[in-house]
């Protein structure tokens, strides 16, 4: 049996073959645009990622067996607004996670209704990015687009529909939209009274690997393949990346992605006192807390290629040696921040040059600036008594060996390298197999196909260091916080 993982990304939907072995037989990625009509608005086409993904699936589909192919599941970037008419016409570009024009209605979540009742109407406060202030912004700004709407759905849940005409979601994805009532996985009739909308318009809710019907027949048609291919619901690409680590149960997972992601499962539901995290489903049934940094592996990207212009990420590395003694400090807010800080505003910067700073040192804190974000998030796990000794890791950015090294010492983990670093598609693709039966559950998938073949463990001498200098990076962002205010 064949199943394929859809991981809709950013910036390429990347699609993936496996088989029950958990064999990876081909990854084929498909580019799409993304514009920023705004300095913080972030948009895109969801035309351009239904005829992207079917030319993927095309060209993945070359040399297999189309007949062995059983199951179909997606992982998404999440929390971006979809909206369609009643003709099933996309009314506006979507509104991605990383869009920043909320603020005046996330302001408006926060301060008018309250953290406390969003809290506990959802488990989670309100962020630019989520799905809920967004709906609020286009009521206010569209009107006449607000009236338009029939049907609001995820990004991957845009696929979900093209491909079957069920208009679904599953409760790892719908977590981020701050319309679900998280720990008891429903709708919250609060949250949909203080949006304006009817249940009607939301998608019908599903486990992550649920079956919610099969390939529309003129898709399969298409393609080549049977019109019993069974559709599974599938995760946000955060849960779907989990699955695909094998970070299920009480688990860890790093993601050096666009976005940048720390993710910890955990059989119970967890809030934090301040909602500086994430508290979501996850795709095997039960739940994560998550701390979402807005830039990370993009951090990198912009410095090598938009300011060194170079794509040799590699060589740029090399020339970095001394770890854990940098002087100079980044602060990686290109698009503002998520977690922990949940500010619009804040801005990159760096900090602490001198005459004979050199190139090195500036990409040396870029990668450390992306580790100590992640390390306030993983403080605020810390301090609600988790405790976390390892982690797996995944996304672009995980493939730098360094990279590698400054996440395990600076958060002070055992990072646990897997064979296949494809998350999210990988996880798509697993779930896709306990959708067709092949497992039991996707904990059993997991620990049947999931292998770690290295681990790398945190240096004492270099742990030690690594924390006098996070403990000045903290320092960084409460001294400017106002002047972004005032900057903005
Ligand atoms: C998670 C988040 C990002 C996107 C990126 O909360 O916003 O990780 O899912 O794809």
């Amino acid at each position: 049996m064949l199943f394929i993982g859809i991981d809709l990304g950013t910036s390429a939907v990347k699609l993936l073959l496996m088989d029950e072995n958990g064999k990876i037989h081909k990854i084929v990625s498909k580019e799409y645009p993304i514009s920023f009509p705004n300095p913080s608005w972030s948009e895109q086409n969801p035309n351009d990622w239904y005829e992207q993904s079917l030319k993927g699936m095309e060209e993945l589909l070359l040399d297999c067996n189309k007949s062995e192919v059983a199951g179909i599941s997606f992982g998404g970037q999440m929390h971006g607004l979809v909206v369609l008419d009643k003709n099933d016409q996309v009314i506006r570009p979507a509104i991605l996670w990383n869009d920043g024009r909320s603020v005046k209605e996330t302001n408006y979540l926060n301060e008018v209704i309250g953290k406390e009742k969003l809290s506990e109407y959802t488990a989670n406060i309100a962020f630019a990015g989520f799905t809920a202030p967004k709906i609020l912004w286009m009521k206010e700004n569209e009107p006449e687009n607000f009236a338009k709407i029939k049907k609001i759905m995820l990004p991957k849940d845009y696929l979900l529909y093209c491909f079957s005409g069920v208009h679904g979601s599953d409760y790892s994805d719908a977590s981020g939209m701050l319309l679900l009532d998280v720990k008891n996985r429903c709708w919250s009739e609060q949250m949909l009274e203080i949006c304006g909308i009817s249940k009607q318009v939301l998608p019908k809710l599903f486990e992550s690997y649920e079956v919610i019907g099969t390939i529309k027949p003129d898709v399969a048609q298409k393609l080549g393949i049977s019109k019993e291919v069974k559709i599974i619901a599938g995760a946000g690409d955060n849960a779907a990346a989990a699955v695909g680590t094998g970070t299920v149960g009480d688990a860890c997972n790093v993601s050096l992605g666009t976005s940048g992601t720390i993710f910890i499962s955990s059989k119970t539901f967890l809030v934090d006192n301040y909602n500086a995290l994430h508290s979501f489903d996850h795709a095997d049934g039960y739940y994560h807390l998550m701390g979402c940094m807005l830039s990370a592996a993009s951090c990198n990207k912009w410095w090598m290629e938009e300011i060194l212009k170079t794509k040799e990420y590699e060589k740029e590395q090399l020339e970095i040696t001394k770890l854990g003694e940098n002087q100079v400090f980044y602060l990686p807010y290109l698009m503002g921040e998520r977690s922990p800080h949940n500010d619009p505003f804040a801005r990159a910067m760096f900090i602490g040059m001198t005459m004979d700073t050199t190139r090195s040192a500036m990409t040396q804190a870029v990668l450390e600036g992306v580790a100590f974000g992640l390390r306030d998030s993983l403080e605020v796990a810390r301090n609600l008594g988790i405790s976390i000794e390892r982690t797996k890791i995944c996304g672009g950015g995980a493939k730098s060996t360094l990279w590698r090294k400054m996440i395990a010492n600076i958060l002070n983990l055992k990072v646990d390298i897997i064979e296949s670093e494809e998350g999210p598609g990988y996880g798509a693709a697993i779930l896709a197999a306990v959708g067709c039966g092949v497992f039991p559950d996707v904990q059993t998938a997991a620990k049947n196909l999931v292998h770690v073949i290295d681990t790398i463990e945190p240096e004492k001498e270099l742990v030690q260091k690594y924390e006098k200098c996070y403990q000045k990076f903290c320092q960084i962002y409460p001294t400017v916080k106002t002047l972004y205010q005032k900057l903005n």
